[in-house]
């Protein structure tokens, strides 16, 4: 299959692909190649022409609470972990009940779909049926996945405060169906943050990762009222990153926290030297008055930085928004820090698409053997006025939306 169009991607950090008028080759749903021209022996019926229109790789959110969708928007006068209690905990408690989960599960996902995010990491909640109902559907939508159902053993409402072991059965139940049953879709330990979560309970994760191999996905140092909570819980573990450590909860290249705003050098250089991915969520850190994460720092300093929604926290899902508003923040602190130059264009697309992309595999980028994985962005909005790729990559970042994307592949296959 061909696809003519003008596609953009960025194969590093510093380096922005603009590849005007050419074709895409895609062999079994993976980019092979480029052209500028066709040749002579391929029909015209084998191309799919975007030619007025910009190609990007879909987006990849490595951050967002599904059963949150719910939510969002909401509670914003608090910070963290009075919103947890006052909004997030009985809304999460509602996916007790599985038909009303699916029913949410599925307007979620259409609207991740409709936003352009084809591959994400998520938490569920603690409930193992509506997480598998979550997983079905992702997986039948044809999405690139990592679930997890939320492990609670403390600190939680009675409605949400899970036993240890049945939490563990649980975990390791889902785990091996998903294994069993699904393709695109992966199962994630999901422990929702230390104050959640018992050294009993930690310590059994960790051996699940071990036993079958899982990602890990958490929250790491968001608000201050939780990393000094944190210190209070374990006192004698040097800090919020050492306790996931010290349980095995930080599994080099496959472990995603989320924030990682208050971290010491020596926890930052734990978290590089171990590849943690460090899901940024700007707006949720606006949002509950979390704080900034110091990621001109963070990124000079090798740690593994990506752009996420930390849905409801952050208010939408739709990715083009979430990095503009990652840039503006960054704007923002770099005035008031000298050492902190500002996210641009290009690095924005970068960490929502490759970076986050390797957690998944070969996706968030066209090079070659990379998964077609791809948005096509139309906005000529004005008749007779011409934009470059560049240009309107910039306008649909800062102002576009689901109407603008015509169509969306996953693996080469238009879904
Ligand atoms: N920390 C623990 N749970 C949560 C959550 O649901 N959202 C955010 N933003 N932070 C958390
Ligand atoms: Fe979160």
């Amino acid at each position: 299959m061909f696809i003519k169009g003008n596609f953009l991607y960025t194969p590093s950090r510093k380096e922005l692909t603009i590849r005007e008028n050419q074709y895409a080759h895609i062999e079994n749903g993976v980019v092979t190649g480029f052209m500028t021209e066709l040749p002579d022996t391929i029909s015209s019926e084998k191309v799919i022409d975007y030619s007025q229109d910009i190609i990007i790789p879909a987006f990849v959110d490595l951050h967002i609470h599904a059963p949150q969708y719910i939510n969002r928007g909401f509670g914003f006068d608090e910070e963290l972990l009075p919103w947890l209690e006052h909004y997030t905990f009985p809304a999460e408690g509602k996916f007790a009940d599985p038909v009303f989960a699916r029913r949410v599960y599925s307007a979620f996902l259409k609207r991740l779909k409709a936003e352009g995010t084809l591959c994400f990491s998520a938490f569920a909640t603690i409930h193992k049926e509506s997480t598998w109902q979550l997983m079905e559907l992702a997986e039948a939508m044809g999405f690139k996945a990592y679930i997890g159902k939320v492990n609670m053993d403390r600190n939680a409402p009675d409605y949400l405060l899970e036993d240890t072991d049945r939490s563990l059965a649980d975990t390791e139940e889902l785990a091996v169906r998903c294994r069993e049953e699904l393709h695109k879709v992966r199962f994630i330990a999901t422990p929702r943050f230390v104050p959640s979560t018992t050294e009993q309970l930690m310590t059994g994760l960790g051996r699940l990762c071990e036993t079958y191999d899982l990602p890990v996905q958490s929250h790491l140092s968001e608000n201050r009222n939780e990393v000094a909570w944190v210190k209070e819980l374990h006192p004698n573990l040097p800090s919020y990153t050492a306790v996931y450590d010290a349980f095995g909860l930080l599994r080099p290249e496959k472990t995603i926290m989320a924030h990682a705003i208050y971290l010491s050098g020596k926890e930052k250089s734990l978290l590089r030297d171990k590849g943690i991915y460090l899901a940024h969520c700007a707006q949720s850190n606006a949002n509950l008055t979390s704080g900034i994460m110091p990621l001109r720092r963070n990124l000079e300093k090798g740690l593994t930085c990506t752009i996420a929604s930390d849905v409801a926290a952050g208010h939408t899902p739709a990715m083009n928004k979430q990095i503009a508003l990652t840039i503006e923040v960054s704007k923002l602190y770099s005035l008031q820090n000298d050492t902190e130059k500002a996210l641009t264009i290009g690095e924005g697309l970068y960490l929502a698409t490759k970076r986050p992309g390797r957690f998944y595999g070969r996706t968030g980028s066209f090079e070659k053997g990379y998964a077609f994985d791809a948005l096509v962005i139309h906005m000529n909005d004005i008749e007779g006025l011409e934009r470059t790729p560049f240009e309107k990559l910039q306008q649909f970042i800062y102002d576009g939306d689901d109407r603008n994307i015509i169509a969306r592949y996953v693996d080469g296959v238009s879904c």
